[in-house]
């Protein structure tokens, strides 16, 4: 089957999708970007999505490509196109193209793409095992609150991780904290069973699947505080966690070189990736 992408207007093959050499997306990573789990062939919590895209798109001043009921029916479209029942639509938006210039050009036409892709989001491997991530310094600028498409600190993060054997970097601020995974936030559950999970303020990404994961959490009647945890709490938290779109939920079980507690999934991870995919295979809080 041939992936089709939806570029400024008109579905194209994917190998044949291309923007201009001038998109600020590629000269500046002047655009901010969405990625929307598609479970059961039903957008996850677009209601979500589609609010931090506006704030990231106010953040950055770029004004919407088009309205939200538009964007939603591309969204759908692109993933039907691709046969997507479970995976994800990518829906990037930059300031658009014009000759090089720092200073936004008057006039300019913000350029929308958008993909789809097949991916399983609740991988069986990976829940029965956990995964491992290490620790790196935050490199990023001061608003990760803003869904930037400038993510170069995270594909380095990423990559380290990538080559220690690890599945996630968690970056680490000045002060010794765990801001957020590279592409996901970062939890633990203490020894008197509290989840935690840093406040969303400028310093991380307030993930979708974080505020969903906030709702099935008060849902059960579990006890939860958002504050900053170190390093050191975490790896000898009871149980860690990292959640993010195209992950859902998964236990974290070392952190470097450190076991979480005996270095399985916890009964707390196991609960709460259960409850979110019920949530999440019901569409999420547009249900
Ligand atoms: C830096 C960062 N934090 C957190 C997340 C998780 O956000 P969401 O749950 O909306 O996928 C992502 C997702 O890509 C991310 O890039």
């Amino acid at each position: 089957m041939s992936r089709i992408a939806y570029v400024n207007g008109r579905y194209v093959p994917h190998r044949a999708a291309r923007v201009h050499i001038e998109d600020r997306g590629y000269q500046f990573a002047d655009g901010c970007y969405e990625v929307v789990a598609i479970r059961n062939g039903v957008c996850v919590d677009a209601g979500l999505h589609l609010a931090r895209f506006h704030r990231s798109l106010e953040a950055l001043k770029i004004k919407p490509p088009m309205g939200d009921a538009a964007l939603m029916t591309v969204m759908r479209e692109v993933a039907r196109r691709n046969l997507v029942r479970e995976g994800y639509v990518y829906m990037q938006v930059t300031r658009g193209a014009a000759p090089r210039d720092f200073a936004f050009p008057a006039g300019i036409k913000p350029s929308l793409v958008m993909t789809a892709r097949r991916k399983t989001l609740i991988d069986p491997r990976l829940i029965a095992e956990g995964i491992k991530v290490i620790t790196v310094p935050d490199l990023r600028w001061n608003r990760p609150d803003i869904k930037s498409i400038a993510l170069l600190p995270n594909a380095l993060g990423k990559e380290q991780a990538k080559q220690a054997g690890a599945f996630e970097a968690w970056q680490v601020d000045r002060d010794g904290n765990v801001t957020e995974g590279t592409s996901s936030n970062a939890w633990i559950v203490t020894s008197t069973g509290e989840v935690v999970t840093r406040r969303a303020d400028n310093a991380i990404l307030n993930g979708v699947t974080r505020q969903g994961l906030i709702r099935v959490i008060a849902e059960a009647g579990l006890k939860f505080v958002e504050r900053p945890f170190s390093v050191a709490e975490a790896k000898a938290a009871r149980e860690a966690l990292l959640t993010s779109s195209t992950n859902f939920v998964l236990a974290v079980v070392r952190i470097d070189d450190a076991p979480i507690a005996d270095g399985k999934p916890g009964p707390l991870a196991r609960r709460l990736g259960d409850a979110y995919s019920a949530y999440a295979a019901s569409g999420g809080q547009d249900r």
